[in-house]
């Protein structure tokens, strides 16, 4: 199999084709001066299986149509088998019509990482909050890996923590604070989370006492900061000691980096689905295991 990193994720890529003892096959691609892209595939695809890894965060367009391109071209050059690995999968919001009218941008995007030929799509942990299964929306294989094990086992071997639980900031995160939680062999729970616009929201505790523990909180994405800065706020109040904050996803949207730190939270980590300062855990690992599964 040859690995290829669009440009969104170069350096994930070369860390997959490591652990499976590849280089990363050469991209040539830059920009023409009116902002159109330039790709020329440097290496023969012709008969050949490609992996294509290339996330789409903070320029989500760019960085899909560029796998558009990607792809198209090594089907175009004779590509046996193109298996998209989109780590963090924009457009994943908007899985469902909310109010008339309204596209359901997944589904979209579905369908055109279809129609360049791809064969086979991995994501991670993607933000499919109605659909509990990714196959529903592809025709083709598809792939939903989880990188919450990887999380907590970093936690687990790098931060200390006494008497510690997990806490979901929400209901949808009882999945991941449920698998953290296993990891780490203790208590978990989630709170009650209420959306007042984009950026506001409000949260209440359930029943878990934090009293006097350390406490983790694993999400599966912290964009504006909002949903982490309610929840260490209530944490704070309940009592809770250390606070580290995990996620799959740092979008980090503006300024919520800073909001996070000025919040309290002792610690924040996430994975390089997204490159940030806080990106202290690889996919690398999760994805290389998946892609040695894959049948050429
Ligand atoms: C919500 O459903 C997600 O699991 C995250 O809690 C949410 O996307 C975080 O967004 P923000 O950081 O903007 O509050």
């Amino acid at each position: 199999m040859l690995i290829f990193g669009g440009s969104a994720s170069e350096v994930l890529a070369i860390d997959i084709a490591k652990i499976l003892g590849a280089a990363v096959s050469k991209l040539e691609i830059k920009r023409f001066p009116d902002g159109e892209k330039y790709l020329r595939v440097q290496q023969d695809v012709s008969g050949q299986c490609v992996a294509i890894i290339q996330s789409t965060f903070h320029h989500p367009d760019e960085y899909l149509f560029e796998y558009l391109l990607i792809a198209d071209s090594m089907r175009d050059l004779g590509a046996e088998k193109i298996i998209a690995v989109i780590p963090y999968l924009a457009y994943a919001r908007q899985d469902e019509r909310f109010n008339p009218g309204e596209a359901v941008t997944i589904e979209t995007v579905a369908k055109l990482v279809e129609s360049v030929g791809t064969n086979e799509f991995y994501t991670v942990n993607a933000h499919l909050h109605r659909i509990n299964d990714i196959s529903r929306i592809f025709s083709i294989q598809a792939h939903n890996l989880s990188a919450v094990p990887l999380l907590a086992e970093y936690i687990s071997r790098n931060i200390e923590l006494d008497n510690p639980v997990v806490i979901g900031p929400d209901e949808e995160s009882e999945q991941w604070a449920a698998a953290a939680a296993r990891v780490l062999g203790v208590d978990f729970d989630v709170l009650e989370k209420k959306r007042i616009n984009a950026e506001r929201v409000e949260i209440k505790t359930r029943r878990l006492n934090v009293k006097n523990r350390d406490v983790a909180v694993i999400d599966d994405i912290i964009s504006t900061g909002g949903t982490i800065v309610e929840t260490v706020k209530v944490l704070r109040r309940e009592g809770a000691r250390k606070i580290v904050v995990g996620c799959i996803h740092p979008v980090l949207a503006g300024n919520a980096l800073a909001r996070l730190y000025e919040s309290g939270v002792d610690i924040v980590l996430g994975t390089d689905s997204i490159p940030s300062p806080i990106s202290r855990v690889s996919l690398a690992p999760t994805i290389a295991s998946a892609l040695r599964k894959v049948k050429e």
